[in-house]
């Protein structure tokens, strides 16, 4: 009968030998091996997991300063130029964290957003004569349809649009037709042919960015849009 101490050894031979010929092919000692391969796979990983903590807190820290300065400025139209300032910064620095890479093409676009801020001082702000109603935006962006309400009391202000993608980071919108309803009856509706320039700059699950110019000039102005 073999006792166990004997059964051992040529085990511990096979090691013996089998350890330098793999340190011969590898360069490594293979019993550090998996150990060594974990640590190289896992403190990249751990700075890139950091990394990403830290600018999702900063994406974070700008979408809030947005929000802070743009309350109780009525979509932006009363908002001081120290306000302005501090959210036109703001928004420069959300499009250069822009994590949609396919912004014109997103179906992250697609549902029902609140206007918080803008730089226009018209009708799409929300303007209507001294009033400031509320905007809100529908995207369907399988439809291809996009509905711009302006909602002042029992008033609304319905404008659909369809658009083109120019390129990755421009739509060209045109303009169907505006229609007011008062309590939900449709009093007017107007076909439209008018189109604009949109660039979207910024894109992700509750917030949208975008500069809208018509196609004549140059400058534009900035919506920025929370997902209501
Ligand atoms: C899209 O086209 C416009 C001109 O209409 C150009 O200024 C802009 O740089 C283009 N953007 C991209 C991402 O190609």
């Amino acid at each position: 009968m073999i006792s166990t101490r004997h059964a051992r050894f040529p085990l511990c031979l096979l090691l013996a030998a089998f350890i330098p010929i793999s340190t011969a092919f590898t360069g490594k000692v293979p019993w550090r091996l998996p150990v060594a391969e974990k640590r190289d796979q896992v403190l990249p990983r751990l700075k890139a997991k950091h990394a990403d903590e830290v600018a999702v807190e900063e994406v974070r820290a700008l979408k809030q300063t947005i929000l802070e300065e743009a309350a109780g400025t009525s979509n932006g139209l009363k908002a001081t130029p120290q306000q302005r300032d501090a959210i036109s910064k703001a928004i420069n620095g959300l499009a250069a964290a822009n994590p949609t890479k396919d912004i014109t093409t997103s179906e992250l676009a697609t549902g029902t957003w609140d206007l918080i801020y803008t730089t226009t001082p018209g009708a799409s702000g929300g303007k209507l004569g001294p009033f400031i109603g509320e905007v809100q935006q529908e995207v369907d962006i399988a439809e291809g349809l996009y509905v711009n309400y302006v909602r002042l009391g029992p008033l609304t202000g319905r404008l659909e649009a369809t658009w083109d993608v120019v390129n990755k980071s421009q739509w060209k919108v045109v303009f169907k037709s505006i229609a007011f309803l008062l309590f939900g009856q449709q009093l007017v509706k107007n076909e439209l042919d008018q189109a604009g320039l949109w660039t979207l700059s910024y894109l992700d699950d509750d917030m949208r960015v975008l500069t809208a110019r018509s196609l004549e000039r140059d400058t534009g102005n900035v919506y920025v849009l929370a997902r209501a």
